[in-house]
């Protein structure tokens, strides 16, 4: 019985709280912006996932047909569709994990900054309902700038009195995601067989990969860590390029969102050493937020780790990443404080 051996050698606290998150330790996940772009793919993909129980779908648009096409998948997962603001707190009660990609997205010539304007608001008012309704959830921000978005919603969780530094996480997981296949292309791996951490923030030069740490370990000419760096900071733009007016990265984004809401969640079942590079609150650098390496565990981030030995180049990059995420994250901060 199958079944029975995936229960043994669990403790009946363990099995209480198996019970409590749903049966088969399914957890309840919501996606904000569950009809764009990003949201469609990712609300598939996180249908696909088996540690996801409940799915709930919320959007300003379009959900009713996004939910009605993905429950008929035949996963797990209950679907739920959640339409407008009036929604929004049924959407969120009772959410484990919720995952932000509601806004608009960059089109040709302009910056992750340019989109401040419209995604601000949007973020502040999604992060008021999880104050309010599900507040000991995991949130996970995908909506641009992410830089900005980030502190923004820290500010608004410390308002509602809500805030944890550890459940709070903007999703870098793209950056890796773009550096590990362009490594891969230029080494000749298989780009599963790649890992290079990518700290800093998400957006241009304040994306620094550390090609110095990857695994496995090789060495790069300084041509190729040039060639490299520029390629993974640009990566987002060569996507907006190519799609000429009609959006940004939307397919290879859902992609990295799953696999970093996936170690989220094998984090809060208690899985060891999942580690992820995500932009969270910080010590690790003089800022208030930066992008590093981070251990998912039950309550979230457990463990933020250092940036450890950098080369000259990345030093130097280093520096120039913090003063642009420094004025990135203020603007957040005023935004939400004003
Ligand atoms: P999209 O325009 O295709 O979809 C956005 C969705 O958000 C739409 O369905 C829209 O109705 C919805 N929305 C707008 N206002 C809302 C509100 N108040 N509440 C709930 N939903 C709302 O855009 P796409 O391509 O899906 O991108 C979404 C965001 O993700 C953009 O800000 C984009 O810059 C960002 N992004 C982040 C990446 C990252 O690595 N963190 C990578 C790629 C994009």
């Amino acid at each position: 019985n199958p079944h029975k051996l995936q229960m043994e050698g669990k403790t009946s606290l363990e099995l209480a709280n198996c019970r409590a998150k749903g049966g088969s330790s399914g957890f309840k996940v919501a996606i904000l912006g569950a009809s764009g772009g990003i949201g469609q793919p990712l609300s598939m993909l996180m249908k696909m996932n088996p540690l996801v129980s409940v799915l709930h779908l919320y959007d300003v648009a379009n959900t009713r047909g996004v939910t009605s096409d993905i429950s008929h998948m035949d996963t797990s997962a209950v679907v739920r569709g959640f339409l407008g603001p009036q929604q929004l707190e049924n959407a969120l009660t009772g959410m484990d994990l919720v995952i932000i990609p509601a806004g608009v997205p960059r089109k040709p010539g302009m910056t992750r900054d340019d989109l401040f304007n419209i995604n601000a608001g949007i973020v502040k008012t999604l992060c008021e309902g999880i104050a309010k309704c599900c507040p000991r959830a995991i949130v996970n921000i995908i909506s641009n700038p992410v830089n900005s978005t980030v502190p923004i919603a820290a500010e608004v969780f410390k308002k509602a009195g809500t805030y944890d530094p550890k459940r709070l996480l903007g999703v870098t997981m793209l950056d890796v995601v773009r550096a590990n296949t362009f490594v891969a292309e230029v080494l000749g791996l298989d780009p599963r067989e790649v890992d290079v951490p990518v700290v800093g923030g998400h957006a241009g030069i304040t994306i620094l990969p550390l090609l110095s740490q990857i695994k496995p370990p090789c060495s790069f000419t300084s041509e190729e860590a040039a060639y490299l760096t520029s390629r993974i900071q640009n990566g987002g733009t060569e996507v907006v390029e190519a799609k000429a007016g009609a959006g940004s990265a939307t397919l290879s984004m859902a992609y990295a969102a799953v696999k970093f809401a996936d170690a989220c969640l094998r984090g809060l079942r208690g899985d060891a050493d999942v580690i992820k590079c995500a932009f969270v609150p910080s010590v690790v650098t003089e800022l208030p937020f930066f992008a590093s390496k981070v251990r998912l565990g039950g309550n979230g981030i457990e463990e933020i780790y250092t940036l450890g030995p950098m080369n000259e180049f990345e030093r130097s990059g280093l520096e120039m990443a913090k003063k642009e995420l420094a004025g990135s994250i203020e603007k957040g901060v005023s935004f939400a404080t004003k």
